[in-house]
């Protein structure tokens, strides 16, 4: 395919106006279509249907003797925690189960640190008014926002192929007091699909911030999630900081929204035991108890660890031909263009398109006018705000192949579209 950054700007024209003619037959034939958000497609929900009949009597509920119809047992019920525990990477005592949502889990642990202080804070955070927080970009919007609306300054740090920049996470922790955490999805980070690697993984594990209080929000929520037998490893960051004396620093979280029921899962943070013993003293005052009955579902139908992975499987079945959907209609359309690049990931609910510089916002606009809704651009960053205006987050899991497809031409096409525009006007 040509290369459109060689082409003479009559050559960008003629082009531009026959992709011109290809989109309004499409905008003709009325699409809707939705791939903004990574939700998981009705047929993946189907798989876990069975949960919601495994419980019908008294001695169902009734698990590690407790009762689990009724109040108590603040942190989970124990075999839940087992249940977890392998796959957060830690022993049961350093889990908390917590209710429907790992996202009300972080967003808890930084308010308890605004409101509180963590374990070590010597303020709450409240008082710290030039605080701050470290987003590894692109990232989750969701994440960004939590620590937006706590009044955190937002910095960015930006993603490598290997996970964020080190050099400038060390530098600036080191010096700066007010630097409270960072956020990292580690494993199929959400939206690049890059899990970090074993020496990044070493160095958050050496990290010597300045803040006493620094805390690494580390949200695995796609640990399992892996796409092929042939799958990214992450090295266990609770590990390795226990072997440094860090292990106060990490906070880990995973959730089964993406397993059994988006919203109605399970929720789980995992960090050492002293900081777990801080949080339940805290959530003392804020509920009796979560959801037991979720988790004794949970249990009752996977039986135990073995079982989620093999659900996980199910989950891969029905991904990897929309995954690998996207990246076919990507290498065959754009691939030499000069359009874009992208990550073939091998796990996670995201593939990222970085667009030619500048082209991010009309491209997300040009897809909605042809009816194909994508994730907002520059919602990867910070403040909603891409420097470049490059990276749009692509989330195949939703729609059906069919749709998919056709989403996907209609994409391509955009983003040639808004690449030669730049491209004719420079
Ligand atoms: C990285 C990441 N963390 C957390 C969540 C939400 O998790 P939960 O449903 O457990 O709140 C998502 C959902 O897309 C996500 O991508």
């Amino acid at each position: 395919m040509a290369n459109y950054l060689e082409l003479t700007k009559e050559e960008a024209k003629s082009l531009y106006d026959g992709l011109c003619k290809e989109y309004e037959e499409y905008k003709a034939r009325g699409l809707k279509l939705d791939m903004s958000r990574g939700k998981p497609a009705a047929l993946q929900i189907d798989i876990s249907n069975k949960m919601l009949d495994v419980l019908s009597s008294t001695e169902d509920c009734v698990v590690n003797g407790i009762d689990c119809r009724n109040y108590g047992v603040l942190d989970g019920i124990p075999a839940v925690k087992e249940l977890f525990a392998p796959i957060v990477g830690t022993s049961a005592e350093n889990l908390i189960i917590g209710g429907n949502s790992s996202l009300t889990l972080m967003y808890d642990l930084i308010a308890k640190g605004m409101t509180h202080g963590l374990k070590d804070s010597p303020v709450p955070w409240s008082q710290v008014p030039g605080r701050k927080f470290l987003c590894p970009a692109p990232g989750y919007d969701r994440h960004f926002a939590i620590t937006e609306t706590f009044g955190f300054e937002l910095i960015t740090i930006p993603m490598t192929p290997t996970g964020p920049d080190m050099d400038m996470v060390e530098e600036l922790v080191s010096k700066d007091p007010d630097i409270k955490g960072i956020w990292c999805v580690p494993k199929y980070s959400n939206p690049d699909g890059i899990t970090y690697s074993d020496e990044t993984v070493k160095r958050f594990a050496t990290l010597k911030p300045a803040a006493p209080d620094f805390a690494i929000m580390w949200d695995n929520a796609y640990v399992i999630h892996d796409l092929y037998e042939d799958k990214d490893e992450l090295l266990n960051l609770m590990e390795e900081a226990e072997k440094c004396g860090t292990q106060d620093m990490v906070y880990t979280f995973v959730s089964t929204s993406k397993v059994t029921f988006p919203g109605s899962g399970v929720s789980v943070v995992a960090s050492s035991k002293a900081n777990v013993d801080y949080i339940k003293k805290l959530l003392f005052f804020q509920t009796i108890s979560y959801d037991k009955l979720n988790q004794v579902r949970h249990l009752a139908f996977f039986k135990n660890t073995e079982g989620i992975l093999e659900h996980m499987k199910k989950h891969a079945d029905m991904l990897r031909p929309k995954f690998r959907m996207v990246i076919d209609k990507l290498e065959s359309q754009l691939g030499g263009t000069g359009c874009g690049n992208w990550i073939d990931p091998k796990g996670g609910y995201f593939i990222s398109y970085n667009a030619y510089k500048g082209c991010a916002k009309r491209i997300v606009a040009l897809c909605k006018e042809a009816g194909i809704v994508l994730t907002g651009a520059g919602a990867t960053f910070p403040y909603g705000k891409d420097p470049d205006d490059s990276n749009i987050r692509l989330a195949p899991s939703f729609p059906t192949t069919e749709e998919l497809s056709q989403a996907m031409d209609i994409f391509c096409l955009c983003a040639k579209m808004a690449t030669l525009e730049k491209l004719i006007e420079a």
